[in-house]
């Protein structure tokens, strides 16, 4: 099964710009649910705004080289590895799901636009990390939904409690979870059932890139931007208005040694 192009054995009775045609749809749902997000929240207007003031608040010029070598810096660092997750669980999680994530969305593309046909043969390496892939996404996503969840882990609600938060990371591990049953069945050559799962794994796909301005799918977009932000912010001085770290020693009295500190 994992040597298996799944859109290819499917090519047999749904045709490849049918498929071709389903990723379009869902890279404009994606389009469209952010500049929805982007005009509701106003974030990116604030986001803009916000770079104006503290390129006036600036202590420093810093030149095209040292924000070129700042944005690399933050690309490798901070965007790349997460590390605002802190070292421990809580990156480990987001990691898995995250690279699970783009593995199995590029490897989607490549299978459908390049060997959706019968007549073609897919490199193995294709359909191995296209379920790769996905069960990292599994992985990471369902590590971080049963245990690692605030709400779950420090404000006592149970694991099945379900909020609009969640959409995000129950449309991402559904699709995925969908994604492996489906060809799982199909080359086990199970028919009605896997059709059936076919069906829910375009639904779940729906769900997931049509409910961008609902979820939190946009992060994605936002977070390496802020990153980037406040990284120049700090190199040319302006700190967002903020004081510099106190430079006393820290004193947080004995409470803070009641319980270990959690890092969300
Ligand atoms: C394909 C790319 C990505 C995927 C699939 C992904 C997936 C996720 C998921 C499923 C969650 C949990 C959402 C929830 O709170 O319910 C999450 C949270 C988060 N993501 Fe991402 N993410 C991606 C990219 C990024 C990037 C580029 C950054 C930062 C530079 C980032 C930073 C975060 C942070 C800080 C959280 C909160 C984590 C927590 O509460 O434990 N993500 N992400």
């Amino acid at each position: 099964m994992i040597l298996t192009n799944p859109f290819a054995e499917l090519s047999v009775n749904v045709p490849s710009i049918l498929m071709q045609l389903f990723v379009i749809t869902m890279i404009a749902l994606v389009i469209i649910g952010t500049v929805m997000d982007i005009i509701h929240k106003k974030n990116v207007k604030y986001f803009f705004q916000n770079a104006k003031k503290a390129k006036l608040q600036a202590k420093k010029e810093i030149s095209a080289g040292e924000k070129t070598s700042i944005v690399v810096k933050t690309v490798a660092h901070e965007i790349l590895t997460t590390s605002e997750l802190g070292a421990g669980k809580r990156r480990v999680a987001h990691l898995l799901g995250m690279y699970g994530t783009i593995i199995f969305w590029i490897s989607s593309v490549i299978m459908i636009f390049c060997y959706s046909s019968t007549n073609i043969v897919t490199p193995t390496y294709w359909p191995i990390l296209w379920h790769i892939g996905a069960l990292m996404t599994c992985l990471g996503g369902y590590w971080f939904w049963f245990f690692l969840r605030v709400d779950v882990v420090a404000e006592a609600y149970p694991w099945y409690r379900i909020i609009q938060a969640d959409l995000f990371v129950l449309a991402l591990i559904i699709t995925s979870t969908l994604a492996l049953i489906w060809s799982f069945l199909q080359f086990s050559n199970i028919n009605v059932w896997d059709t059936l799962f076919l069906a829910l794994f375009g639904i779940s796909n729906l769900v997931l890139f049509g409910g961008v301005y609902w979820s939190k799918f946009a992060h994605m977009f936002y977070k390496p931007g802020a990153a980037i932000q406040k990284n120049l912010a700090e190199a040319d001085g302006s700190r967002d208005n903020l004081p510099l770290p106190s430079d006393k020693p820290k004193q947080f009295g004995l409470g803070i040694k009641r319980e270990s500190p959690k890092h969300y």
